[in-house]
């Protein structure tokens, strides 16, 4: 991947706009950890990238390497190595794992992948996920617990071998022995390929292990802030209303049904009531 050029993008989801003139930039080599709070935009700007046909590009641009990713299909768009390693995989009840892994390989290959090598590859990934082999004989999520789905996420980003990965909270359901694991799994894909990833997570924990190089916070929609990582640290103490107060953007309310609490949340409540308090 040379890079990927967004810009002013605009999607709309059952007719509502969400994603309100998108700028970014991601270049190879390049780790970006996209925060902001929940429902501003984060999964889907990932799902739009992906071709998720739910998600209506209303305006805007996508270039991969000068190609216009949006009229690409999702098949090409994996085929040119994107990748997206879901917040909420799907069980797909009737697909073998082990198939499905096989034939997502065999598409981005010219002939396809020879059984024993694929065994071999499936080991080695299956190894390093910590992932029974005989996962791999189960369909596709069925029964997966929360932490198996999201490490079978990345067995998939492993033998794909994408030159752009986007994770969607690819942490969440996961033990700290799962999440090392993933972490370092992410950082094994970057230390033996030039794979760029743009993820999206809540916890400065995984931002520790897996280092990222840049970071941008998604408001309303929009970039609003980008920098180094210095903000993650800064979300994590203080949550997003700095951003209200030194920029001047007002943070439009979460979606109550889609609370959870993660970090930046509480620090963004504790300043809250803090103020409320001072007043
Ligand atoms: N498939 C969908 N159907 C309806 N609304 C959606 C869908 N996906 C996202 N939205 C809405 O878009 C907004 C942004 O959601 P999302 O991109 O998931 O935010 P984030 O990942 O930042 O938490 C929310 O209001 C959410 O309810
Ligand atoms: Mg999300």
């Amino acid at each position: 991947m040379k890079e990927l050029i967004i810009k002013d993008l605009h999607v709309s989801v059952e007719g509502k706009e969400i994603l309100k003139g998108v700028n970014l930039e991601v270049h190879p080599g390049e780790s970006i950890a996209l925060l902001g709070p929940n429902g501003h935009g984060k999964s889907t700007l990932l799902a739009t990238i992906m071709g998720n046909p739910k998600y209506e590009v209303t305006s805007g641009s996508i270039l991969l390497d000068g190609e216009d990713v949006l009229a690409m299909s999702v098949d090409e768009r994996a085929r040119k190595g994107i990748f997206l390693g879901m917040q909420y995989p799907s069980e797909v009840p009737g697909v073998v794992n082990a198939d499905f892994l096989k034939a997502a390989m065999n598409s981005r290959r010219e002939k396809p992948i020879k059984l024993f090598e694929f065994y071999r590859e499936l080991e080695s990934a299956s190894k390093r996920m910590d992932i029974n082999m005989d996962m791999a004989q189960r369909f596709l999520n069925e029964g997966f617990s929360g932490g198996e789905k999201k490490r079978n996420e990345i067995l998939q980003m492993l033998l794909l071998k994408p030159q752009f990965a986007m994770l969607d909270e690819i942490d969440s359901g996961l033990d700290v022995d799962a999440l090392v694991r993933v972490a370092d799994a992410i950082n094994y894909q970057k230390e033996n390929s030039d794979i760029a990833y743009l993820t999206i997570s809540h916890y400065a924990r995984l931002y520790s292990l897996i280092k990222p190089t840049r970071v941008a916070i998604m408001i309303n929609g929009k970039i609003a802030v980008t920098g180094g990582v210095e903000l993650i640290d800064r979300v994590d103490k203080e949550g997003y209303e700095w951003i209200k107060y030194e920029l001047g953007i007002e943070v439009a309310k979460q979606d109550a049904s889609m609370n959870t609490v993660s970090i930046g949340e509480c620090a963004t409540r504790s300043a809250i009531e803090k103020q409320a308090k001072a007043k």
